[in-house]
């Protein structure tokens, strides 16, 4: 008699024991098989006397049939396994607090400047642009800052080296772009990066101004000083003292500058006057019959100001801290 029951726990054994599908496959063929064990037994049924053959042959289909069954249910064991370990290796715990999403906001620069072009374009002034590499001409010669004048101290120029080019030390190079090309009466306003050399406490080599001007046949110092009052309350949106100081400034006489009181004293804002003829002159326009206003004013310190900033530095470190308090 064949040993078929003996035959049948080991091939059991063997598919319990395969740990993944291929070691699997491999103890099918090794039963199943061609050359497998079971199949060789039927091929010895012919050596047992007659009447035990078909015993034997119906003990070795079913162990066949056994173990083909145990094949395929470990089969699907393995690949449930499978899954499962997969599952468990992607699994997302969706009860986790979202990353979110930080929205970026304008610089407080950006926005001090905006509301200011969009204050005075609502009582008639254009918005004019210029340049921040400039030449000689505009910055200087033509506001009537000649070389040597001793007022080109005060500005710490920037000049490129291998070009007659400087960068420009302020928007007033603006008003001359503009009256070379605009007709008076004329209104503008214009704002952007002016640079000096210049690195402290309160200065940076970099700085934003708000240039305005007006040039027609009736403005007055005291227009000039109403405009900026009433910019002043409205930018601010609250009761604001100024303080006028008499200055100078080669292209404005006379001319003043302009401080506001605030919570450390008084911080000046801006320096203004009345257009001197000359300036008038070198762009082509008639002095007697024209007379204009400028001013230009630090966009910093009006932004210091309005959200109680002490640090002027702080506008340039970008740090997000900072900048998202204004978002
Ligand atoms: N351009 C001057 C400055 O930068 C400011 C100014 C502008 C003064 C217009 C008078 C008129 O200091």
């Amino acid at each position: 008699m064949l040993n078929v029951a003996d035959l049948l726990k080991r091939a059991l054994a063997e598919i319990q024991a395969a740990q993944d599908l291929h070691a699997l496959d491999a103890v099918r063929t090794s039963w199943l098989g061609r050359k497998g064990e079971l199949t060789a037994l039927l091929k010895q049924l012919g050596t047992l006397p007659a009447a035990e053959r078909p015993a034997a042959g119906e003990a070795i289909n079913q162990a066949k049939t056994r173990v083909h069954d145990a094949i395929e249910a470990r089969k699907l064991a393995l690949e449930q396994g499978r899954i499962e370990s997969q599952l468990q290796a992607e699994r997302i715990d969706v009860t986790l607090p979202g990353r979110g999403q930080r929205r970026g906001g304008l610089h407080p620069v950006t926005q001090t400047l905006e509301r200011v072009e969009d204050l005075f374009s609502q009582i008639g002034f254009a918005i004019a642009d210029g340049p921040e590499i400039e030449d000689d001409f505009h910055n200087f010669e033509a506001l009537n800052i000649p070389a040597e004048h001793p007022a080109r101290a005060m500005h710490d120029t920037f000049y490129l080296r291998d070009h007659p080019l400087l960068l420009r030390t302020h928007t007033s190079n603006v008003q001359i772009r503009y009256m070379l090309r605009n007709k008076p009466p004329l209104r503008i306003i214009s704002t952007g990066r002016v640079f000096r050399c210049d690195s402290d406490m309160t200065h940076t080599p970099m700085f934003n101004q708000i240039e305005g001007l007006v040039v027609d046949e009736v403005s007055s110092f005291a227009d000039l000083k109403g405009v900026l009052e009433d910019f002043v309350a409205h930018f601010f949106a609250r009761p604001v003292t100024l303080r006028f100081r008499p200055s100078f400034f080669p292209f404005t006489e006379p001319s003043a500058e302009v401080d506001i009181l605030g919570e450390r004293g008084w911080l000046e804002i801006l320096g203004c006057g009345m257009v001197h003829p000359r300036v008038l002159e070198n762009v082509g326009i008639d002095s007697e019959r024209f007379t204009g206003f400028a001013f230009g004013m630090g966009a910093e310190r009006l932004a210091m100001l309005k959200y109680g900033i002490n640090d002027l530095r702080m506008f340039f470190e970008n740090d997000v801290r900072f900048l998202r308090q204004f978002a």
